[in-house]
C-alpha cells in the first residue's frame, strides 16, 4: 500500500507512523527526517534546505520532488511506503501522481491550539527519530530516548514563532492538497485529538488493519 500522511505540523504523523509501519510492513519515508539528516551531514541538499526549515517555510518543490522520486524507485519501496510529509503542495501532489500511484491520503485533523501545546513539549531523538512529549508521552528517563539511549533534543523549528509560521504555511499551501485527493476519491480523515493509542485505533479502523 502507498499511504500518504497529511496534517499540520505536530498533528502526530511521526508518532502514528511507527504503528502503521509495523502493521503494513512497509518503510516510512519522512521528508522532514531526510532533510534533517542532510543538514547534519552538510550535504548540498542540507545546505539548500536549512534556511527554509529554520524559518518554518517549505523548501522548494523541485528539491523535494527529485528526492522523493529517487526514494520511491528504490527496492525498499517495492511493496509500498508510508509518506510522512510529502506531498505538501498541490504541485508536489501532481508530480507524485506522474511517477507513482497512491492508495490513500490520510488526513489528521487537529486544531491549531492543540498543535501549539504539543510542539512546546516535543522532544526528538535525532538518531532513531523517536518522538516524545514531556507531559503527554514522556520517555522513561528524562532527556533520554527509550529506544536507543541517545540524548533527546528540541527541534530548532519548534520555537513558538516558527511554529506559528509553520501553521500558516500549512493552512495556505498544504490544506489544498486534501482537496486534491478528495477529488481523486482517496482522502480519508481521522480525528487526531485524544490518547495516542485511541488515535492509532481510529487509523487502523479507517485502513482496515488489526491492532
Ligand atoms: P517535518 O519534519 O515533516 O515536520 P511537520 O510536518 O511540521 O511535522 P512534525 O514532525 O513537526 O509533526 P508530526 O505530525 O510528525 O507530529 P509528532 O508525531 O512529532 O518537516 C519539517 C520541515 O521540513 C518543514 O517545515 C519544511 O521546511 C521541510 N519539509 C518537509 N517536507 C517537505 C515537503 N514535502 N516540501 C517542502 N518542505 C518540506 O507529534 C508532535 C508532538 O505531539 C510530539 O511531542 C508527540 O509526542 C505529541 N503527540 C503526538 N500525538 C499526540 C496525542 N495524541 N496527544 C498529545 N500529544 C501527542
Amino acid at each position: 500500500m502507498k499511504l500518504i500522511l497529511l496534517g499540520a505540523p505536530g498533528a502526530g504523523k511521526g508518532t502514528q507512523s511507527d504503528f502503521i509501519k509495523s502493521a503494513l510492513k512497509v518503510p516510512v519515508i519522512s521528508t522532514g527526517n531526510l532533510l534533517r539528516e542532510a543538514i547534519a551531514l552538510g550535504t548540498d541538499l542540507g545546505k539548500q534546505a536549512k534556511a527554509y526549515m529554520d524559518g518554518g517555510n517549505l523548501v522548494p518543490d523541485q528539491l523535494i520532488i527529485d528526492l522523493m522520486k529517487e526514494k520511491l524507485q528504490s527496492s525498499d519501496c517495492a511493496n509500498g511506503a508510508i509518506l510522512d510529509g510529502f506531498p505538501r503542495t498541490v504541485a508536489q501532489a501532481e508530480a507524485l501522481q506522474s511517477f507513482s500511484d497512491v492508495d490513500i491520503a490520510l488526513s489528521f485533523e487537529v486544531p491549531d491550539e492543540a498543535i501549539v501545546h504539543r510542539m512546546a513539549g516535543r522532544r526528538t531523538c535525532l538518531k532513531c527519530h523517536s518522538v516524545y512529549h514531556v507531559e503527554n508521552n514522556p520517555p522513561k528517563v528524562e532527556g533520554v530516548c527509550d529506544k536507543c539511549g541517545e540524548a533527546l533534543t528540541i527541534r530548532r523549528d519548534d520555537n513558538p514563532d516558527v511554529v506559528l509560521q509553520r501553521l500558516n504555511v500549512y493552512h495556505e499551501q498544504t490544506e489544498p492538497v486534501k482537496h486534491y485527493y478528495e477529488q481523486l476519491g482517496k482522502l480519508r480523515s481521522v480525528e487526531g485529538v485524544g490518547e495516542v493509542e485511541e488515535i492509532r485505533d481510529r487509523i487502523f479502523a479507517v485502513l482496515g488493519l488489526s491492532v
